[in-house]
């Protein structure tokens, strides 16, 4: 099990996604799962204040997370009820409404059993916010993405660009901050990094420089299990820079 967590644009996906291919093992973007939410409850008129009719739906959300079936940039194919939904998920409105459902403590505790129950399918890579902190505290790797705000603001601008959306580095600026701010200080698993999670600093360096950091942090987990060294130890490190 690798918990990757950090905030929107610290590269979680493209680096997860990555990372679970060349381990062979399930990787599952939890940001999906509150994404999708945001998107049925808006379509069903349900206001993102509304923490008792949120759990309802989340207890039955059904999504169907996928190998990509279009070359057009996508990690994975997001189905609901028969509709590809991979995109609609990614819009700055769903960006601004999956933090805010997010934050309410049954919608956190109706999603929790679904995250774990992936857990348990074996090897798998799992990114979010909380999940080194709760949804698989007892993974053997944690990982922390870090990146500068202007630096994940690039990046959002690079991605939306791709998609033919133009948007200001100083509106993406305040729209991340934001996001930041509300998913760092709810009161349920704020996103914070686990204590004995790994920091790794993504800026300045490409993906395939963290890839490998995380890999090389899995070989060395997985050696001290296997000489019974204590997994838990607090740990900072940086990437190679070439
Ligand atoms: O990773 P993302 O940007 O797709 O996540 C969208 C929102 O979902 C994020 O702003 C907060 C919420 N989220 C969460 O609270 N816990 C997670 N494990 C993953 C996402």
């Amino acid at each position: 099990m690798v918990a990757i967590d950090g905030p929107a644009g610290s590269g979680k996906s493209t680096v997860g996604a990555e990372v679970a291919r060349r381990l062979g093992a399930l990787y599952f973007d939890t940001g999906v799962v509150y994404r999708t939410l945001a998107l049925v409850a808006s379509e069903q008129g349900i206001p993102p204040d509304d923490a008792g009719r949120l759990a309802q739906l989340a207890e039955t959300l059904s999504l169907r997370v996928g190998p990509p079936s279009i070359d057009d940039g996508r990690l994975y194919d997001v189905w609901l009820d028969g509709r590809d939904v991979t995109w609609v998920i990614r819009s700055s409105e769903i960006d601004r409404l999956a933090s805010l459902v997010s934050a309410h403590p049954p919608v956190r505790q109706a999603l929790l059993r679904l995250q774990r129950e992936l857990a348990r399918n074996g090897r798998v890579v799992m990114a979010g916010r909380d999940i080194g902190t709760v949804v698989m505290p007892d993974a053997p790797v944690k990982i922390w993405l870090h990146a500068s705000l202007e630096e994940r603001a690039r990046r959002r601008q690079r991605d939306l660009a791709k998609r033919g959306i133009v948007q200001s580095l100083d509106e993406l600026i305040a729209e991340l901050a934001e996001r930041d701010r509300r998913d760092a200080t709810r009161a349920v698993a704020p996103m914070r990094p686990a204590d004995d999670a790994i920091i790794i600093d993504t800026d300045n360096r490409t993906i395939e420089q963290v890839v490998e950091a995380v890999l090389a942090i899995v070989r060395e987990r997985c050696e001290c299990a296997e000489h019974g060294a204590d997994s838990h130890s607090v740990a900072s490190v940086t990437t190679p820079q070439n």
